[in-house]
């Protein structure tokens, strides 16, 4: 695709932002691994994540969505679990802020939210697609904490391996179809800081060759 316009891509965040660091880098390396890509924002859930700051060393525009303020407007009866109405609120929201931008591909690098059918149905309809980073292979552990899962279950002798992905985004979360995956050995780590490190590392790679293929295949269709 190098003739072709380059991808516009959004990158969702809420932490640290190393993985948006290494798109970030493969995008500028010489040859770039990223190539023909644009960042057109990144938005984090959090005002104090880190990787805010990468971006906009890297003259990327940010934007900050908090959830808080869609908590206090749609109070849970139950007072536990954030209400739906509000993650909806919530979603619908972040969905406008990004297709402002009429981002061609959206990148989800350690956004720590589970995304509502408001979020998703939003960019279907306009067609954007929406990628996620998780530390588990498909089928195996969802949701939060799978390094700390993995790590768990590797003291207490009932796994060796663990692994990452990259997968589209549906309602069910991070099941959705796989776009690459790499298996992770725990072997040889001799602490859970130790797995976090060989996952990162793993991350940092896998996360530049899904971005690649997704917006590669996303500027193809374009054009034709
Ligand atoms: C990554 O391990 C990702 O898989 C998980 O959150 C972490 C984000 O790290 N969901 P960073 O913010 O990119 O450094």
């Amino acid at each position: 695709m190098s003739s072709s316009s380059p991808a516009k891509v959004s990158v969702l965040i809420s932490g640290s932002g190393s993985n948006l660091q290494a798109l970030i880098n493969a995008n500028k390396s010489t040859p770039p691994t990223l190539p023909n890509v644009t960042f057109t924002r990144v938005i984090s859930d959090r005002a104090s994540a880190y990787g805010l700051e990468r971006a906009s060393a890297a003259n990327i525009p940010t934007s900050t969505l908090g959830f808080l303020p869609y908590k206090s407007r749609f109070p849970d009866p139950s007072g536990s679990l954030p209400f739906q109405q509000a993650r909806e609120a919530y979603d619908a929201d972040l969905a406008a802020l990004v297709l402002q931008d009429k981002p061609d591909l959206v990148v989800c690098a350690g956004f720590m939210r589970i995304l509502t059918g408001a979020f998703l149905g939003a960019l279907e309809k306009a067609g954007v697609r929406i990628i996620n980073l998780h530390p588990s292979l498909h089928g195996d552990l969802v949701g939060a904490h799978c390094i700390e899962r993995a790590w768990k279950e590797f003291e207490e002798g009932k796994r060796t391996k663990t692994g990452i992905m990259v997968h589209y985004v549906i309602a069910a979360v991070d099941e959705g179809e796989p776009i690459c995956q790499r298996e992770v050995d725990i072997e040889g780590c001799k602490s859970l800081g130790e797995l976090e490190e060989r996952i990162h590392a793993a991350e940092h790679v896998l996360i530049v060759e899904g971005s690649r293929k997704v917006a590669e295949e996303v500027m193809k269709n374009k054009a034709n």
